[in-house]
């Protein structure tokens, strides 16, 4: 495939507009954690997680050049996943903020691979470190799976316009229920 050098007018979209117009699209809320040296746990919120690719297992999101916890999962080498549930969106505002102590108060236990998984998410994801790729001013992280659970299960946390929200089926029934009664 070849792909087209950018051209002029792509660097002269506003950015506030780029956010406004991308924030149409909903996205879940993950917390992205990792053990550091002396047992001290860093982590940071995203709503850029997606999974990446089946065979073999791969996942991925996009951290900011100036975020201050990627260097710290990136130096652990591993990290885990955690999908943050629509009742947890006072644990999404503490881990988002930039306070040393962030992670004070919210109780984690390790995964398999040894990542904090943060009590309550709906599942987790636990990976280590498979490839980090330059994206304008972000990086893409890709992660190999080696494990994962549902946790708690129930409704996740969405993010959408800039508030944060939970999921609400269109029908009665939720999809899975209307294709095992469809005929
Ligand atoms: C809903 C939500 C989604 C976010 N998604 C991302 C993301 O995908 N990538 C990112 O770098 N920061 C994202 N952030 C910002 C980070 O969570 C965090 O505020 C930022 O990394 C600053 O903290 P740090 O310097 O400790 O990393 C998001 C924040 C919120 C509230």
């Amino acid at each position: 495939m070849t792909l087209q050098a950018p051209s002029p007018e792509t660097d002269l979209i506003d950015p506030k507009r780029f956010r406004q117009v991308l924030g149409q699209y909903p996205t879940g809320v993950c917390v992205v954690t990792a053990l550091q040296a002396h047992d001290q746990p860093a982590a940071m919120v995203v709503g850029s997680f997606t999974s990446a690719s089946l065979d073999p297992p791969l996942v991925a999101f996009l951290p900011d050049r100036s975020s201050a916890s990627w260097p710290k999962i990136q130096q652990a080498g591993k990290f885990c996943v955690n999908i943050l549930g629509a009742d947890q969106e006072d644990v999404c505002r503490r881990l988002a903020s930039k306070a040393a102590d962030k992670f004070e108060g919210t109780a984690y236990r390790l995964s398999p691979l040894g990542s904090p998984i943060i009590e309550h998410s709906v599942a987790w994801v636990d990976c280590d470190l498979h490839a980090v790729h330059e994206a304008g001013d972000h990086y893409i992280v890709v992660g190999r799976v080696h494990d994962l659970e549902i946790e708690q299960g129930g409704l996740p946390l969405v993010f959408f316009q800039g508030s944060y929200g939970q999921f609400t089926p269109l029908g009665l029934a939720s999809p899975l229920e209307r294709s095992a009664t469809s005929v």
